[in-house]
């Protein structure tokens, strides 16, 4: 595979991983991943941006060698995890006399992670500017989105804006650049959900400063390349406000059928009120999608049997991870049912440390739903679509 010329002396040298199923070992990924890395020439020095997982090292520098790249004055580490940084210790080997340009957070976290001595790093601040020659690289810090030492790298004359994981996507189809599909879609908020909803605060900020730049094109280091950048800042200003959808989710995991009865009877219920429900089985179904169902959902439902005298595992894992991921939520409830005794309760709402959306009635049951349960569900269900109501959805 050679380089894929971008623009004049701008070259994309990334790569795509279809074989890889699992990041950081907790997000599944369907159809894999891309890593995506940048070679920028100019009139006088010559700079890599972003590297490649530390397993894919060879193709990268069989890229570089096909393309007659002997010298490497720069390499921008614009994110010090791995996947983008891990194989910086291979390409100061073979490049000796470039240094690591990136900001003083990330270079402490490189250093710590791969080794690499504090003589070969330029340290940049918020502002600063790399000359190439005809071509000038301004940095912007952008941290959270999603690590502390994330920054932006903005070559200036071309205005191609290199946000790292930023705006990404792990969506292998077509070519390198974005073809604007649903599937596209979907795949960006997915990977919205599982790494940048924990910092939506952050994440509205930059794709407001972002607007401001007006950018020609956006390169992240994940998926495709966004040569009409609105299609992925106008999706993320939609992720990262504060509105919410006329939506439920009800996440459930049911061991001999009666909390999916419950689960089912609360779905139709809502829909013939109008309000649209997801059912989200909990043992079937990918955590990158339940993340990705969590995005702009108005209400969260948890649905849960009982294992021994507390929740099911399945849900205890389910609550911790929405929790973490901070979705925009504002109402939440549980139902479940349970043989002999326990609490399905208490242990759940423990979880909630990091969201506090407003908790509903709960509906725990006995056994198999009787018409007294479903009655409990039919007010649960008048009540969330009160609450939906009262946000004007
Ligand atoms: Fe794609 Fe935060 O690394």
């Amino acid at each position: 595979m050679k380089m894929q010329k971008l623009a004049e002396n701008i070259f994309f040298c990334g790569e795509k991983d279809r074989e890889r199923t699992l990041f950081d070992q907790l997000v599944p990924l369907p159809e894999g991943t891309t890593y995506n890395s940048y070679f920028v020439k100019g009139s006088e020095k010559s700079v890599l941006i972003d590297t490649i997982y530390p397993p894919k090292i060879d193709l990268l520098l069989d890229k570089l060698a096909e393309a007659k790249v002997t010298k490497l004055d720069y390499i921008i580490s614009n994110h010090a995890e791995q996947d983008h940084s891990g194989a910086l210790p291979a390409l100061v080997e073979k490049f000796p006399e470039a240094k690591i340009v990136t900001n003083e957070r990330a270079k402490d976290n490189i250093i710590s992670m791969l080794h690499i001595a504090e003589e070969k790093f330029i340290v940049v601040k918020d502002g600063d500017t790399l000359s190439l020659g005809d071509k000038t690289f301004q940095f912007i810090l952008a941290p959270f989105v999603h690590w502390p030492d994330t920054m932006f790298s903005y070559l200036i004359e071309d205005k191609f804006l290199f946000t790292c994981d930023f705006l990404g996507a792990h969506y292998t189809s077509g070519d390198v650049f974005a073809d604007y599909s649903q599937d596209l879609l979907i795949a960006a908020k997915r990977y919205y959900a599982e790494i940048m909803m924990p910092f939506r605060t952050f994440a509205s900020k930059y794709v407001a400063k972002v607007r401001d730049l007006a950018p020609a094109m956006i390169l992240p280091s994940h998926g495709p390349i966004y040569n009409n950048p609105e299609f992925i800042l106008d999706a993320y200003a939609d992720w990262t406000s504060n509105d919410v959808k006329n939506r439920v989710l009800i996440s459930y995991v049911s061991m001999y059928e009666s909390t999916k009865i419950m689960a089912e009877y609360l779905k139709g219920k809502l829909e013939a009120a109008g309000t649209d429900a997801v059912l989200w089985d909990l043992i079937e179904g990918d955590t990158g999608e339940l993340a990705m169902e969590t995005v702009d959902v108005a209400t969260i439902v948890i649905g849960t049997s009982m294992v021994l005298a507390g929740p099911h595992p399945a849900a205890v894992y389910a609550t911790y991870l929405i929790n973490v991921l901070k979705p925009k939520v504002k109402f939440f409830s549980i139902i479940g049912s349970y043989g002999w005794g326990g609490n399905l309760v208490k242990a759940l709402d423990g979880l909630l440390t990091c969201i506090k959306p407003e908790r509903l009635g709960d509906v725990i049951i006995k056994g198999r739903p009787k018409a007294e349960d479903f009655a409990k569900l039919d007010e649960l269900a008048a009540q969330i679509v009160e609450k939906h109501k009262s946000l004007g959805l």
